[in-house]
């Protein structure tokens, strides 16, 4: 199995329980749908979202454009399926590699994607791919993590002397933008507090986010464990958000 399989895989197993852990991912679709209405000249007739996982996004841009056609996708056919159950026959549905949208027939006002991207192995090329379907004065709005987030998880493992399984994400300057393109970033931090180490890594594995940066390999479980224990009497994990624009 690809590493990208796994990741699909990942966020399938938990399509049914993704929502009862996703309060960061609820905010994060909505501060990016709100940041998509002030920007976009116009009410967009088209609107593509890359990685709509259970439809948080989906739902606010549903309600904010209430007349564009949107298309919606997601790698996780079970994950896509939930978005269905959530707005019906208010959408097309489709599964995708947003990382890949070849084949893929544009243009889109608006390309939306938020917390998808931080699974992808080439970030620019795929925002190099996606902005080709945008069509023109359109804009690609999406939230992506950055380098700072979960830095409290990374700390541990750092103290103990262990490798971390997390991702590398992007820092917001110089943010890896495509060669030619124009984009802006803003960033900001969320802070979860979780009553310990181990229902912090319970959530990321409830959310499905469990799949580790391709190379690591699980702890141990000894050394798992020390992980746990140094972060017993709870942790504040940090989410470090990059809201980024591409304006076509
Ligand atoms: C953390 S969830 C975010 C879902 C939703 N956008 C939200 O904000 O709640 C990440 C989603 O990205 C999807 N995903 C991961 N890699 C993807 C890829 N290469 N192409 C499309 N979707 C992908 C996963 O299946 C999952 O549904």
């Amino acid at each position: 199995m690809s590493h990208k399989s796994r990741i699909a895989a990942a966020f399938t197993r938990q399509a049914a329980a993704y929502d009862s852990v996703a309060a960061v991912q609820r905010e994060v679709a909505l501060r990016l749908a709100r940041r998509a209405v002030s920007r976009l000249p116009a009410p967009p007739a088209r609107i593509l979202e890359i990685g709509c996982g259970t439809g948080l996004l989906s739902a606010e841009l549903a309600t904010a454009f209430p007349a564009a056609r949107l298309l919606l996708t997601d790698i996780s056919p079970a994950m896509l399926e939930r978005t269905r159950a959530r707005l019906g026959e208010r959408a097309e549905y489709r599964v995708v590699d947003g990382e890949h949208p070849e084949g893929m027939e544009g243009k889109f006002e608006l390309i939306a994607s938020s917390l998808a991207m931080q699974w992808f192995a080439d970030l620019p090329g795929a925002l190099a791919r996606l902005s080709g379907l945008l069509a023109p004065g359109g804009r690609l709005c999406f939230a992506t993590l950055g380098t700072g987030s979960f830095a409290e998880w990374r700390a541990a493992h750092a103290a103990l002397g262990l490798p971390c399984g997390l991702h590398d994400y992007p820092e917001a300057a110089p943010f890896p933008w495509p060669p030619g393109a124009t984009g802006t970033i803003e960033e900001e931090f969320l802070v979860e507090h979780h009553a310990s180490g181990q229902a912090f890594a319970r959530a990321l594995k409830t959310l499905g986010a469990s799949e580790p940066a391709p190379g690591h390999r699980p702890l141990p479980p000894g050394a798992f464990r020390k992980v746990l224990h140094a972060l017993r009497g709870g942790v504040a994990v940090t989410y470090h958000v990059l809201y980024g624009e591409i304006h076509r």
